[in-house]
Formats: C-alpha cells, sequence, structure tokens
C-alpha cells in the first residue's frame, strides 16, 4: 500500500520504477486486479464464419473455446471439461457439431450444453443431472465493430463504456468499408522475453522509437529521411488506458501524402457512407493509425509501398502474458472486406515482410524489447526504496505540450506524436486497478 502511494507522487511527476517491469509480485497482483477485471480481446467475428466454426484462444491462462452456434450467436466457454477439468478442445479452429472430451468422452454440444456421458444410464443415477454439468461460460462476452471480448468478472462495466472514446477511431480502423474488416489467413504468434506492459507502451504512445529502432528501414528507403515524420500528427490520450496517434507523417506545409491512408479511389465512397465528417477530416489526412486499447491489445494500420501501389491494412497484436518477462505475441491480419482480391493480397504480402514474425520490423523491436527484462532484474532496478536510483524517465512533453483544442476527434489531443502522455495516462491507469483492493479495503475500515 505504501509503495503504491509514493507511486502515484512519482508518476505525477513522470518518473516509473523499472522493477514495475519484472517484479514477480506485481505480476501476480496484475493478474489478479488487472486481468481478471479487464476486457481483453478474444478474436474477430470473421473468424466464426459459420454455425460450428470455433477457435480456441487464452485469458492469460484461462483457456477460452469460442463457438458460432446453430443460431449464430457467437460464445465463449472455458476450454475445461466440467468433469475432471482436461484441455477440451486441442485444435485451433475448426467447424464441429460437437465437442467430445478425450479423458472420459463426455460432450458437449454448439451451446455447451452437456448431451452425451458415456454409459451414463449404467454409471450414473438421480445423482447426475445433465443440465448441471454443460461447460461454463466466460462471465461476460461483449463486441465492438466485429472485435469480441471477454472478461472473467461478471460485475465488469459494460464494453461499450470500457472503450469509450476509442469507439469513435475503431469506426474509422473497421467500420469505415460496407461489410467491415475480415481477418486473413490465421493469427501467427510468438513468444518473446519482454514484459507485457513493454509491447503495450510501445504501440500505445511511442513513435518515437521509430527513428532510432528502425533506422535500417531508412537506410533502405522505405522510410522518409526526416527524423521526425513519426511524430506529425496528434497523440490521443483516451479513457481507461487507451491512447491511440493520428500520425500523419507530414511536416507542416509540406504536400500531404495521399489521402484516406492511400487506399484506392473507388473505396472513398463507401467511407463518406459510413464515416461522420469529423471522422473523414481526420481520416483523409492519416497515414498512420496506431495505438493500445488497455490491458494488452495494440493495433497498427500502416501505409506500405510507393505511389500508385500503396497498401493499407490492420494488424492487432495481442500480448498475452507468459509471467513478468515473457510474451506470446497474437498478430492477426485485417483488411477491408470490400477491397479487391488482389489488394489483399499485395497488402498480406506487405504485413508478412514488415511486421509478421520474421518481418523486418519486428526483428528490430521485439530484440529491444528482450533487452529491457535483460537489463532490469539487478538490485538497482529491483529496489523498491524509491529514492533510490532507479527511476526512468517518462517527462516527454509533462506540462510544456497543451492539448490542441482544434483537433476534430475526442479525447485529449495532443499536437504531436512525440509525446509520453499516453505512456503516463496508460501507467496512472495501472496504478488505479492495482491499487483498487486497498482502497475499498480503507473504506471497509480494514488495516492492510
Ligand atoms: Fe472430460 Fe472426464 S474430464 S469427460
Ligand atoms: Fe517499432
Amino acid at each position: 500500500n505504501r509503495i503504491f502511494q509514493g507511486l502515484r507522487e512519482k508518476m505525477e511527476q513522470g518518473l516509473l520504477p523499472q522493477w514495475i517491469f519484472t517484479d514477480p509480485h506485481i505480476y501476480e497482483l496484475e493478474l489478479e486486479r488487472i486481468f481478471a477485471r479487464t476486457w481483453q480481446f478474444l478474436a474477430h467475428e470473421s473468424e466464426l464464419p459459420e454455425p460450428g466454426s470455433y477457435v480456441t484462444r487464452w485469458m492469460v491462462d484461462d483457456p477460452v473455446l469460442l463457438v458460432r452456434t446453430n443460431s449464430g450467436e457467437i460464445k465463449a466457454f472455458l476450454n475445461s471439461c466440467p468433469h475432471r477439468g482436461t484441455l477440451l478442445c486441442t485444435a485451433d479452429f475448426g467447424k464441429k457439431k460437437a465437442f467430445t472430451c478425450p479423458y472420459h468422452g463426455w460432450t458437449f454440444n454448439l451451446d455447451g450444453d452437456l448431451i452425451g456421458v458415456v454409459a451414463g444410464d449404467k454409471v450414473y443415477g438421480e445423482e447426475m443431472k445433465k443440465d448441471e454439468w454443460g461447460l461454463r461460460p466466460i462471465p461476460r462476452v461483449e463486441r465492438y465493430q466485429g472485435m469480441i471480448f471477454g472478461n472473467l468478472d461478471p460485475a465488469a462495466m459494460p464494453l461499450d463504456d470500457y472503450l469509450g472514446d476509442m469507439k469513435w477511431y475503431m469506426d474509422i480502423i473497421l467500420g469505415r468499408s460496407d461489410g467491415g474488416m475480415e481477418v486473413r489467413g490465421l493469427p501467427q504468434r510468438w513468444v518473446v522475453h519482454a514484459n507485457w506492459k513493454v509491447g503495450l507502451e510501445n504501440f500505445a504512445g511511442d513513435p518515437y522509437h521509430v527513428q532510432t529502432t528502425h533506422r535500417s528501414t531508412v537506410e533502405l528507403g522505405i522510410s522518409p529521411q526526416d527524423p521526425l515524420y513519426a511524430g506529425y500528427g496528434h497523440q490521443v490520450v483516451l479513457q481507461n488506458g487507451h491512447g491511440i496517434n493520428v500520425i500523419t507523417a507530414t511536416a507542416p506545409g509540406k504536400p500531404q501524402r495521399p489521402p484516406y491512408q492511400g487506399l484506392p479511389q473507388e473505396m472513398w465512397p463507401m467511407f463518406e457512407r459510413n464515416l461522420n465528417a469529423d471522422q473523414l477530416k481526420v481520416f483523409a489526412k492519416t497515414t498512420v493509425f496506431v495505438g493500445s486499447i488497455y490491458p494488452n491489445l495494440s493495433f497498427n494500420s500502416p501505409v506500405h509501398g510507393s505511389e500508385g501501389h500503396l497498401h493499407n491494412y490492420l494488424n492487432v497484436r495481442l500480448w498475452r502474458p507468459l509471467g513478468p518477462e515473457k510474451i506470446e505475441i497474437w498478430s492477426w491480419f485485417l483488411i477491408d472486406k470490400a477491397a479487391s482480391e488482389a489488394y489483399k493480397e499485395a497488402a498480406y504480402k506487405g504485413y508478412v515482410g514488415s511486421f509478421g514474425p520474421s518481418g523486418t520490423l519486428e526483428q528490430d523491436d521485439t530484440e529491444i524489447w528482450a533487452r529491457i527484462v535483460h537489463a532490469s532484474k539487478g538490485h538497482m532496478a529491483r529496489s523498491k526504496d524509491l529514492s533510490y536510483n532507479n527511476l526512468l524517465n517518462y517527462l516527454m512533453g509533462l506540462e510544456r505540450v497543451l492539448p490542441d483544442e482544434t483537433f476534430p476527434g475526442p479525447g485529449v489531443a495532443y499536437p504531436t506524436c512525440y509525446l509520453d502522455a499516453i505512456h503516463r495516462a496508460t501507467h496512472e491507469y495501472w496504478l488505479e486497478l492495482m491499487s483498487k483492493e486497498e482502497e475499498s479495503a480503507g473504506e471497509n475500515g480494514c488495516e492492510s
């Protein structure tokens, strides 16, 4: 409790202790106070195209089975048999009429009902009430713009409220085209030695790293020469730890980049139908949208290629924690359903070569993230004494860069993306969630 109080003060000064990225006790507390209470991304609805389609996912350590039922509804269950707890479905995805457990053979239908018990009539009597032994549902499942989220807390605020103003930006990124977006291929996944908050930070508010970490792309002629290019645009702080960078990549006074992220002109009337005037104004000027939905979902909607052959897509990233020092990255490629097949394929190749597991930009980032863990495990980095010299610098723009009131979108928008404003807000939300238990215990008169 005392540590959290001292922390609040330091965070207000733009300082963050290095141990929050490696401390095992902090990690255990995060599982309980953050991941068991906030909305976590599960799947995009296009991954479950027809009745019987299923995918298996994880909410940190909780295995999840998502199924499209015969009525077309999408349901999510704990992927663990209610008989003895074994992992029920071991495949990543597929199509089934029912799920049979590999241990004693109980069978569940798409609605999760227990419909078959091996030798049921002979081995059970009235003690077995089949309707009480269906699959256990994930307490809350809600979706926005095709993105399905789950929450382990039955009393959590509705997803709509949780996303808040992020929905305005999701409408542009996911809802601009008729039919929305679709997942192409399968989500790829790989393990990286990094803390989940580093992935979150990097996408949520760190365009500043681009000019150094991804220097090779400038040298190869893929990225512009101007070292400030990823900073042009707005960094927008949203509620509940979310944030987005709306990057124009265009210096003031310089010619605009192609509108609507270089998407083909025949698609523009569709955008005008699906978005409002302010959304169009923001979308028209944007080259890259990059941001995060708290706690562990990030997205990047970049532009690849050269004039006349530009491609845009949406890369969605989940940072699944596997411990304080390890994450499993899940990476989805999404594209406008309404785009041509040739466009989709070309954009997919652009993604694989850049942000796929073996992509050039991907390699740059994750090696650095692993070095953070590497350098944050020693005595100095771990000391809980806040007067000790282990506080990191989150000062960029603090109290100096002021919001731009003329920005048409919601949230607190700052007129540059080279700024630690989202980082500070994200970590403040982290602290709010992490210290909640103490506050309520205090209210009840308990000493902790
Ligand atoms: Fe699944 Fe026994 S554990 S049927
Ligand atoms: Fe990067």
